[in-house]
């Protein structure tokens, strides 16, 4: 008598009025055409425990690797009680699986030269490759001129030992040069066109840019936003940076939102000189990567450029703080996104005050208990 199981790493969809069915380990999806088969993970399911009988639903189901017998499900069963329970919700346990990289084409490939297949792609999608010079629309703001005194003057090795992140802000104006520097240094276009026109002349048409920190298809999918707060020469407001033109765009006057709420209540943000909101353009990881692999991306280039602000910060002997938690929804409004093509993942932080990993608040807190 056979063992059998219905293996969970699988999801139900329904998209566009069709339901779907992934198999999550596999990154295989089929159509769910006739509800037969969905009655029968039911019923198997329900049955678990008990002898298994076979019905004509299950060929698809064994080949979909849904239903699991004999060696199978014993494998399954072994690995799910070494493994235990996942520790997050079941939504990240979906990403996890289904952003793992199993294309089968891809291992398979049986091209003498191995960039065949990656050069055939990139010729397919290079007709409709998406602008990547980002202009929101608003009055335009010139920023001064960056320059590359502060870092010149300031070692790698310092600043990588004396960046520390800093919850104790004291509200001081920050010169708009520094800040200048700092949008320049971590989100400015800083390769030239000549980098452009080298691997034009060998045959590539590059679409993107470069910055200082490396990003996923070089399409720079972040985007920086300037909550001004204090900030000598600028009036407060929200900003969007033009990485292209080093230039800003004001989309709002003044700050019109409660920022300790959106921040989830890290009230000693408001008393930074300055927030810098990154956001990632999904639609443009769309373009190049069909994949949910490409979320990752989004997440990493935000990881590369926070650290790239948090030397350059540091350099200009500014104190730093980030945060990824903060209301997502309330932020969007906060910096006019949609929160579908483009959405919030990371918050930075510049000002003067103390190099201290306490907030006052928590400081106070501790003073009263002892
Ligand atoms: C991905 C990420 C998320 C973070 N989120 C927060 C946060 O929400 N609030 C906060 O006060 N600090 C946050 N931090 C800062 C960490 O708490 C801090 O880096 C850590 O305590 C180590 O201290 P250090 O940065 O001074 O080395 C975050 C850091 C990273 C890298």
């Amino acid at each position: 008598m056979s063992e059998f199981k219905v293996n969970e790493n699988l999801t139900i969809t329904l998209n566009e009025g069709i339901f779907g069915l992934w198999n999550l380990e596999t990154g295989e999806q089929y159509e769910i055409f006739d509800r037969r088969y969905l009655d029968r993970i039911f019923e198997l399911n329900e049955s678990s425990g008990m002898p298994y009988t076979s019905k004509p639903e299950d060929g698809i189901l064994i080949e979909a690797g849904i239903l699991l017998i004999g060696k199978k499900a014993e494998q399954y069963q072994k690995i799910q009680k070494t493994n235990g329970p996942w520790g997050w919700d079941l939504v990240s346990k979906i990403f996890h699986l289904g952003s793992k990289h199993n294309f089968p084409s891809d291992s398979a490939s049986t091209e003498e030269n191995k960039e065949t297949g990656y050069v055939t792609f990139c010729e397919s999608i290079a007709e409709s490759a998406p602008n990547l010079d980002i202009e929101r629309e608003g009055e335009l703001v010139k920023l001064p001129t960056w320059n590359s005194n502060a870092i010149d003057a300031y070692s790698l090795k310092k600043a990588l030992w004396e960046r520390i992140t800093s919850r104790n802000f004291n509200g001081g104006p920050v010169p708009l040069e520094i800040v200048s520097n700092i949008l320049f240094t971590t989100f400015g276009k800083v390769h030239g066109d000549s980098h452009k026109k080298n691997l034009a002349e060998r045959g590539i048409l590059t679409v993107g840019y470069r910055r200082s920190s490396p990003s996923a298809g070089c399409l720079q999918a972040t985007e920086a936003y300037l909550v001004a707060l204090n900030i000598s020469n600028l009036e407060q407001g929200i900003y969007h940076y033009r990485s292209h033109q080093h230039a800003l765009t004001k989309l709002d006057s003044g700050i019109n939102a409660d920022l300790s709420q959106i921040l989830c209540h890290q009230s000693f943000a408001v008393d930074a000189g300055f927030l810098i909101v990154m956001s990632s353009r999904f639609d443009k990881l769309w373009w190049k990567y069909p994949h949910s692999r490409a979320y990752r991306s989004a997440l990493m280039d935000v990881g590369h450029l926070s650290q790239t602000f948090n030397l350059v910060a540091t350099a200009h002997n500014l104190n730093t703080w980030l945060t990824g938690y903060f209301i997502d929804d309330l932020l969007n409004k906060l910096i006019k996104i949609d929160g579908f093509k483009e959405h919030s993942l990371f918050v930075l932080a510049g000002g003067y005050g103390l190099q201290d990993p306490l907030s006052p608040g928590v400081v106070k807190l501790l003073k009263a208990t002892t």
